[in-house]
């Protein structure tokens, strides 16, 4: 298809309209309800996308040729033996899909949503999504498609379902024949590969509280040695002498494992404790420490590391965790800095660096982060439209 029509629902800041419009889509209607978003929508696109979808008429939704949506998850009804799949998602903004579907049978339809979906409501989510899409006559693949930018060279973990469909009711039954090659493993990827190139807004700096914490921890993962790899450090455990009984296991094993640290490095980690101020300048999450990137990495500062509510946590420099709007933004360890919102961006492959119209984000840096955390990565939906729309 050399031109197409699309829509684009859910359509947050456009990751889909980003990939379709690559491809040689034209973006016939979108819809969105956060108003910050629709901000960026209009600056970026030209077009308003401010619209509850569930105040949208069917038959006011524009002839098009794709249906792109990234919909929240939620659960149906498991009621009503003689209803179609169809009417059990009734309620659900899935329905919203339905609904135009059942009026446009529109060709194509990609569609993203967590990976969490497939196992929702013990499989009954589903089963009633994939139930319906056959119900309206479309063709998906055989088995749930499950893709994250790190296979396609981008430094991020964000598995999600792609579901892909083709309205073809005589041949619902054969499965897309929807293939990818040459996937890569996060092992391929380098962080480095999306920095910002040049100097940074320094606001972007470590605070002096947040050096001091991270220089703590590198010390002792200098004094403890290749110790420190596996479950959490929980410093309040070192000294533990009280019963576990009652405990859960997890708790029994994490408590145990740092009292045998505690006992093999004792006077490293006295000394460790008393040169500050046995951590009582900490806040309480920061006495705890994951390093979750093995024994390669011999110091923090070549990690990525997070300020999380389960500690510090430190992983190898390959990719960055899925970005989402509610966890602390990552900090680069070489560069003591944290990851910019242009860097964000380039994460979700939206284009920042374009020449002439680059991708403009929302002014304010909370809401840049939060609307890239709750997108879709451009080059994934990409990769899986590219596929469909040869079929
Ligand atoms: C996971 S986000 C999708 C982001 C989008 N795919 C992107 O690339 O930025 C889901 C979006 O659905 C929007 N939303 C929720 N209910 C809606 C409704 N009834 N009508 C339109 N948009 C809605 C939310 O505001 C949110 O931005």
């Amino acid at each position: 298809m050399e031109t197409f029509r699309f829509i684009d629902l859910f359509a947050g800041i456009g990751g889909f309209h980003q990939a379709m419009s690559s491809l040689g889509g034209t973006c016939v209607f979108a819809s969105e309800i956060d108003e910050a978003c629709t901000e960026v929508y209009q600056k970026n696109y030209g077009m308003k996308s401010l619209v509850n979808i569930r105040d949208v008429g069917a038959g006011d939704i524009p002839q098009h040729d794709v249906l792109c949506a990234g919909f929240p998850c939620q659960a149906f009804s498991q009621a009503g033996g003689r209803a179609g799949f169809s009417d059990k998602t009734r309620g659900t903004l899935f329905f919203e899909i339905v609904r135009i579907l059942s009026q446009h049978h529109t060709k194509y339809i990609v569609l993203e949503n967590v990976k969490h979906l497939v196992s929702h409501d013990h499989g009954n989510t589903w089963k009633v999504i994939s139930g319906a899409l056959r119900e309206l006559g479309y063709r998906t693949t055989r088995e749930p498609l499950i893709l994250s930018p790190h296979q396609f060279g981008i430094p991020q973990t964000r598995e999600r379902v792609i579901i892909l469909g083709k309205h073809d009711p005589e041949h619902v039954d054969e499965p897309l024949p929807i293939e990818f090659r040459g996937l890569l493993t996060k092992d391929c990827n380098s962080i480095y590969s999306i920095l910002d190139q040049g100097p940074v807004d320094p606001s972007y700096n470590i605070s002096d509280y947040e050096r001091m914490v991270l220089e703590a921890w590198d010390e002792f993962r200098q004094g403890v040695g290749d110790d420190v790899v596996g479950d959490a450090i929980w410093v309040e455990s070192f000294r533990f002498k009280g019963s576990m009984r009652g405990w859960a296991d997890w708790r029994i094993k994490c408590v145990s494992r740092n009292m045998r640290i505690y006992e093999e490095h004792r006077q490293f980690i006295d000394g460790w404790l008393e040169r500050h101020n046995q951590l009582r300048d900490f806040q309480p999450t920061h006495r705890k420490m994951e390093w979750q990137c093995g024994r390669d990495i011999k110091t923090i500062w070549d990690a990525v590391i997070q300020f999380r509510q389960s500690g510090v946590r430190v992983k190898a420099p390959t990719c960055f965790q899925a970005l989402v709007a509610i966890i602390q933004t990552p900090i680069i360890g070489k560069l003591r800095r944290r990851l910019t919102v242009t860097e964000a961006a380039r994460l979700q492959s939206f284009p920042v660096d374009r020449a002439g119209s680059p991708f403009c984000v929302d002014p304010s840096r909370r809401l840049a982060y939060k609307q890239l955390g709750n997108s879709v990565n451009v080059e994934v939906i990409r990769q899986a439209a590219l596929r469909l729309l040869s079929l």
